[in-house]
């Protein structure tokens, strides 16, 4: 039963009671079978290139859920739709309850969708701590003006927005650079400032675009490590988009693959790896 498509496993959930899943279910099957986001035959283009075409998947909660594909793939252009950035011409794209096309970004944010950049989306004048603070602003009820105005609300709210920023630092061991500008911090670190920055927000679905891009060995390797601890600590899904398919291969319950904005196979990372649609996509791509 581990070989049926999305569609079929999204049948057979809705159709039927968690208890009637019958034994022997892989370790896929074990996880939370709740679908928190379900994209269905979404489609986007640029004038004659088609980024996307009919793409469909699911990711249930608490997944960690990885989109691999050479370069041009339309990886980074699944997160734009899913995030508002783009609107896909074709498909609708579900957030527990709620339809995400046709939202703006901060709306879909709001909702629970955090991400991290290719590059970096720090802002680099501003220490590490003003950094993941600022990914919490959409959670804060007082603005920094009204907050001068009613200092006293300002101030409880501040300390419960610290004590959750502190948290994080201390989950993904940055305590050395809380007061460094972002700009100043060693590439490795900046990557991981940025997946606190997003952590800070609060997610229920967290985006990762290519979280160890330009990365050497050792910094892919503590990357990982923070990954799986951030699984282990706190309760939120996660897509991993990735060029590099040993990283996806060691993280991620589900794998779906990507060449020229078609799904070319999904499953395990196993089946995905032997998937021989997969090998000539990487290959091609490598000749
Ligand atoms: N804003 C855009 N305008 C025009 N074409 C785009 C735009 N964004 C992406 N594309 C095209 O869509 C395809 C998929 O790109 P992208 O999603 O960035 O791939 P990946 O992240 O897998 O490398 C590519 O052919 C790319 O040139
Ligand atoms: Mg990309």
């Amino acid at each position: 039963m581990e070989h049926l498509s999305a569609e079929a496993r999204a049948v057979e959930r809705t159709d039927a009671p968690p208890d009637a899943v019958p034994d022997g279910q892989s370790s896929v099957d074990s996880l939370d079978e709740t679908v928190l986001l379900d994209v269905r035959d979404v489609t986007l283009r640029f004038g004659g290139v088609t980024a996307l075409d009919g793409v469909s998947f699911d990711v249930r909660r608490g997944e960690l859920f990885a989109v691999i594909g050479p370069n041009g793939a339309g990886k980074t252009s699944i997160f734009n739709c899913l995030n508002g950035v783009y609107r896909p011409q074709q498909g609708t794209i579900t957030l527990g309850d709620k339809r995400l096309v046709g939202r703006a970004p901060a709306a879909i944010a709001a909702l629970g969708i955090a991400r991290t950049f290719q590059n970096l989306g720090l802002f680099e004048h501003l220490t590490l701590i003003d950094n993941l603070m600022l990914g919490r602003h959409h959670l804060m009820r007082t603005g920094f003006l009204t907050g001068m105005l009613w200092w006293g609300r300002a101030k409880r709210e501040e300390v419960r927005h610290r004590a959750a920023v502190e948290e994080i630092v201390e989950l993904l061991e940055l305590e050395p650079y809380r007061r460094t500008p972002a700009g100043l911090l060693p590439y490795g670190v900046a990557k991981r400032a940025e997946l606190g920055r997003a952590l800070a927000m609060e997610p229920t679905l967290l985006l990762l675009d290519e979280p160890v891009a330009g990365m050497n060995l050792e910094e892919t390797e503590d990357m990982a490590r923070y990954l799986i601890e951030v699984r282990r600590e706190l309760d939120l899904a996660m897509i991993l988009v990735e060029h590099d398919m040993r990283l996806v291969m060691d993280l991620a319950d589900r794998v779906l693959a990507l060449d020229f904005g078609v799904v070319i196979a999904s499953g395990t990372p196993d089946e995905v790896q032997r998937d021989p649609k997969v090998i000539e996509a990487y290959l091609g791509g490598a000749a």
